[in-house]
This record gives C-alpha cells, sequence and structure tokens, in this order.
C-alpha cells in the first residue's frame, strides 16, 4: 500500500509543515529570512516531547552521574577569547569583485571542483580558486581573496560601547564557567555531567538548507567531565544490550582510503581497539544511539564518522559525528561527539585566574618533595599599588614549573599582566611535605545535538503516503497530538456530550488530544494521520448503550472497542 516519494517528497513535507503548524521560514511577512525558523503550535510541542526524551536518556536515568543547568545567552568577551572561539569559530569566505557576492570559499571550491577544501588555510583556499578559475557562481565574475569570517553575533552589554557581548555559539561554555559551582554543589561528584538545553546563535554565511542550517536554534548537550586517570566505569547495562551491542562507524583512516560504508563494532571492540579514545564517548554514543532510535530511526538508518583532524573543532582531539539520512540534504550531523579533554578548563583557568581544577585524593597519603611558589605581597603591593591583587591572583593561578620558566629571563624584573615586578618578589622552592592527593583538571566528553534538526529528521522519517493520503508515522512519544476524540455524528445530543466528556478528560490528564466534528469521519481520520496523532476514539451509537467506544490506530487503522472507563489508562500508556 505505501507507495514510493522521490524527489518530491521534501516538498511536499515543507509544504505540510507550513499548512498545519509545524514549522515555517520566520519573518515571512518581510519576506524571510535565511536561517530562521519559526516553529507552529504542532512543531512546537513535538520539539518539546523530543527534548523531554533527550532530558529522560541524558539526565533523568543517569542522576547519579550527570544533572543540568542554565546559563546567559549573551556571554561577555572573554569567555569566548578563552574559549577560542574568537580566533577559530571562523568559515572562509571569498568575494566577488564584480557583483559583491560572497560565499563559503571551501564549500564553493567543493561544490564546483569535487575536492575535500573543509578545514584548509585561506591562503590555500585562494590559491585553488586562482589556479583553478573559479568564478563568482551568481555573474561569473572574477573571486578576491579568501579570508575569515568569525560566525558569532555581536552585541553590546549595556550603554557601554567597549562592552562587547556575544551570543553563545553553544551552550558548553556555560558549563565550563559553572563547573567549579557545580562540582561543589553536586558534593564534589566526579565523574560528573553537566547538561543544557538552550537556545544559541550561529551568523552562517549563506544557510540554504531550512531547518538542518540555522542561524539560531536549540541545542541540547553535556559536558562529561571525569577524572582522566580514573575514569570510572560506565554503566554500560543501562543501554540497549550492553557493552556487546554495536554501533556503526566509519573511521577517520578508513574515509582517507575511500571506504564510505561504515563498519559494525561492538562498544567493547571500539574501546579495546582504541577507535574511540574514551570508554564515556563510547557510552555516550551509544546513549545518543538508542536516543535516535526513539525518534523513529532504525540502527542501520544511523551511524558515526569520525571526523579528520581538519574538520574537528579547535577545541576537540576526536570527534565522531552521529548522522542520519533525510530527503534532499542526504547524510546529516544530528549530534556531535567530541573529546574535549582539558583543553576549555585549563583555557578558562588560565584567563580567569581561578584555580579550576578538582583534588584527586591518594588512597593513602605519601611524602613528596614539593615545588611551591613564594610570593612577596610586601613587594608586589609596594611596587603596584592597587594593581597588586590582580598580578598576585594571575601569579597564584600558574604552576611552578611557569613560574621557573619565567624566572629564567636574564633581566631583573618578570612581568605579569603586563606589569614589571622584581625577580626577588616572586620564588621557587622545594620542600618535602605529607600529600593527600593531587589537583587535577578533569577531561570532558561531548554529546551535542541540535534539537530542531531532531524535529526535521523525525518528521521526515514518518512522512508516508498511501496513494494521495499522507501518514505521519510519527512514534507516539513524540507526535504533538496523542488522540484524536470524534464524535461519529453531531446531531446527537447524548454521542456529542460522551465525546466532549471523553476529551475534557485527556484535557485534564495533560494529555494532548484534539476534538473534532467537521466533516465526514474519514475526513477527520485523514486530518488526524496527515499531522501524526496516532490514535483517533470515535464514539459512535453502540456507545450509549454498552459504554464503549473504537480506538483506531494510525498506521495500521485496526480499530479495537474497549470501556470508555478504560480509555485514558490505556491511550496514557501507549503514549508515554
Ligand atoms: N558544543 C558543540 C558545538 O559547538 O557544536
Amino acid at each position: 500500500m505505501k507507495t514510493e516519494i522521490k524527489e518530491d517528497k521534501y516538498e511536499e513535507l515543507m509544504e505540510l509543515a507550513k499548512r498545519r503548524g509545524f514549522f515555517w521560514q520566520s519573518f515571512e511577512i518581510y519576506g524571510g529570512v535565511s536561517g530562521f525558523y519559526d516553529l507552529g503550535p504542532l512543531g512546537t510541542l513535538m520539539k518539546r516531547n523530543i527534548i523531554d526524551l533527550w532530558l529522560k536518556y541524558f539526565v533523568l536515568r543517569h542522576m547519579d552521574l550527570a544533572t543540568i543547568v542554565e546559563t546567559p545567552v549573551i556571554n561577555p568577551a572573554k569567555v569566548f577569547e578563552a574559549s577560542g572561539h574568537l580566533e577559530s569559530f571562523t568559515d572562509p569566505i571569498v568575494r566577488c569583485d564584480k557583483c559583491g557576492g560572497i560565499f563559503r570559499a571551501d564549500k564553493l571550491i567543493e561544490e564546483k571542483l569535487k575536492i575535500r577544501a573543509e578545514g584548509k588555510k585561506p591562503e590555500e583556499l585562494t590559491q585553488i580558486i586562482k589556479g583553478n578559475n573559479l568564478r563568482c557562481p551568481s555573474c561569473g565574475g572574477p573571486l578576491g581573496e579568501v579570508r575569515t569570517f568569525n560566525l558569532l553575533f555581536k552585541t553590546t552589554i549595556g550603554p557601554y560601547e567597549g562592552n562587547t557581548g556575544y551570543l553563545r555559539p553553544e551552550t558548553a561554555q556555560g558549563m565550563f564557567i559553572s563547573f567549579k559551582r557545580v562540582h561543589t554543589v553536586m558534593r564534589n561528584r566526579l565523574p560528573l555531567g553537566i547538561a543544557q538545553i538552550g537556545r544559541v546563535a550561529r551568523n552562517e554565511i549563506s544557510p540554504r538548507q531550512g531547518m538542518i542550517r540555522l542561524r539560531e536554534f536549540t541545542i541540547a548537550e553535556m559536558e562529561f567531565f571525569f577524572d582522566p586517570e580514573k575514569p570510572g566505569q560506565p554503566p554500560f547495562e543501562r543501554i540497549s544490550g550492553g557493552i556487546k551491542s554495536k554501533l556503526n562507524i566509519l573511521r577517520a583512516e578508513d574515509r582517507l582510503k575511500g571506504v564510505e560504508k561504515p563498519s559494525q563494532y561492538t562498544i567493547e571492540e571500539a574501546i579495546e581497539e582504541g577507535i574511540v579514545v574514551s570508554p564515556w564517548m563510547a557510552y555516550w554514543m551509544a546513549v545518543s544511539r538508542d536516543f535516535v532510535k526513539e525518534l523513529g530511526l532504525s540502527e542501520e538508518e544511523t551511524f558515526f564518522e569520525e571526523k579528520l583532524p581538519e574538520e574537528r573543532a579547535h577545541y576537540a582531539t576526536q570527534t565522531f559525528d552521529q548522522l542520519v539520512k533525510v530527503s534532499r540534504w542526504g547524510w546529516v550531523e544530528v549530534s556531535g561527539h567530541a573529546y574535549r579533554g582539558d583543553y576549555d578548563l585549563s583555557r578558562h583557568q588560565k584567563y580567569s585566574g581561578q584555580d579550576l581544577t578538582v583534588f584527586r585524593r591518594y588512597e593513602k597519603p605519601i611524602k613528596k618533595k614539593l615545588k611551591k611558589v613564594r610570593i612577596n605581597k610586601a613587594i608586589i603591593g609596594r611596587e603596584l599599588g592597587s594593581d597588586a591583587v590582580k598580578v598576585i591572583s594571575a601569579l597564584r593561578a600558574m604552576s611552578p614549573e611557569e613560574v621557573e620558566k619565567l624566572l629564567e629571563t636574564p633581566e631583573e624584573f618578570i612581568e605579569i599582566e603586563g606589569h614589571r615586578i622584581p625577580k626577588d618578589a616572586v620564588k621557587v622552592v622545594v620542600q618535602e611535605e605529607v600529600v593527600h592527593g593531587e589537583k587535577v583538571i578533569p577531561h570532558v566528553v561531548e554529546p551535542s545535538f541540535g534539537v530542531e534538526r531532531l524535529v526535521f529528521v523525525a518528521l521526515d522519517k514518518a512522512y508516508t503516503k498511501e496513494g494521495d493520503r499522507v501518514v505521519l508515522r510519527l512514534p507516539p512519544k513524540i507526535a504533538p497530538i496523542k488522540v484524536a476524540v470524534f464524535p461519529l455524528v453531531t446531531n446527537d445530543e447524548e454521542i456529542v456530550r460522551i465525546a466532549r466528556e471523553i476529551y475534557e478528560r485527556f484535557l485534564e490528564a495533560g494529555i494532548a488530544a484534539l476534538y473534532d466534528t467537521s466533516g465526514a469521519i474519514g475526513r477527520r481520520y485523514y486530518r488526524a494521520d496527515e499531522i501524526g496523532v496516532p490514535y483517533a476514539i470515535t464514539v459512535d451509537h453502540k456507545s450509549k448503550e454498552d459504554h464503549t467506544v473504537t480506538i483506531r490506530y494510525r498506521d495500521t487503522r485496526e480499530q479495537v472497542r474497549i470501556p470508555i472507563g478504560d480509555v485514558i489508562p490505556w491511550i496514557t500508556e501507549k503514549v508515554r
């Protein structure tokens, strides 16, 4: 019965999304702006359901390991100086000398020359463009030099011009900055996952992929902090199939050999063979596999692609993208899994001057010869007055080895934070001490999801047709409306009263329901199928006599008859 949907599936889905209220391009009345989408009534409910599911998989099922926070969208510049985004969160662009059109240089090269260009330096891209005489794709004019464009949206915090702020491009920095506070609140627990679901913004150059590439969207991500020497054992029994279950992985080294198909590895193999550098990363990849399955995708329809060094973000030493196949755009990334190591905490420690380490307690105290930094505050105070505090805290944040290095200078002074202080204000001494533990900077693995993409992917997967009839086979857990209630006829007061009462009971139970009296019953089923309502309840003449109703399941059109009193628990069990 199912008919194949060919290349027009995407257009059909976009039309449905707009007409029935899942999503549409924002600022419609002003002509729309690329990269911005509104979620309509159904899209908003569906997104909330996906977020709830994510929360369940990543936080609620891991309350012994993970927690959640909410931090600001607007951050002071210092945050992104420290995180490296001001320097590295860039894309290469090239401008046409004739029409002024601006294009993403690496994508243009990849599209026109079919060679890999991501991660190449601007000079290299310029050479490729000139060497191959690439011209402007709009007007055929000559292209200029490639330069980098920073994707951070810039603003001003308060009425002070110099007080620059940026909209966050990821929620992650909120977790790094609040790490010490959350770690203390969680009674120094490690490993510790800190999750966040929130809006982010990226000033993409020319987004043309609908809901797939947005300039503002919601991220659901977790920074999972652990001691690299004592990482602990992930609870593999919580994932479907445990440690022997399989992950579909396409390794970077295989990609370089031209392999396009992923291979299957058990999680155990992926860890033991070093395919995934951390057991925690493999664990969260498996959780992600299970989570994405709940959106209606089978395991075969998703795989993890290891990124090449030049494709990775500046903070990562290993990254896998979880890809799923969608109509029109092919394989798209729904989540990224990055090994961020100690990069972010180390950088914030350096830029803030605050101690962001955790204490690793030894099983037994040991005696150790330790290097210590001795700071003569009196000398620094005398030399620097009110600037002394800043310099002293910067010195305190430095390791003895860093201070020793500074003291190697032939000068009589050392420079800290732009201030000169006499060398004899700082000393590194060695002393024997009983040591109970040591300070370490935790390492981090990060699973990170783009939520609007998940909405799109789930809709794309669910969209099927039976002849001309659209059936949106959304899994009941994420369907925006769980149940439809129909009185078979509207001219029978008793039938209408019973139907209305059932509907009211769904509302009272907090289950998203719709009530529809308009047109023939077939049309009403059609309208409900089209927006993915999994169950439809019809009150008919028999209902008046034996207090039963029919429940029809969207995907099979099978109907069962059950007592009215059982309807609410029956549906609740199916949709939660
Ligand atoms: N935090 C993940 C990302 O920025 O993509």
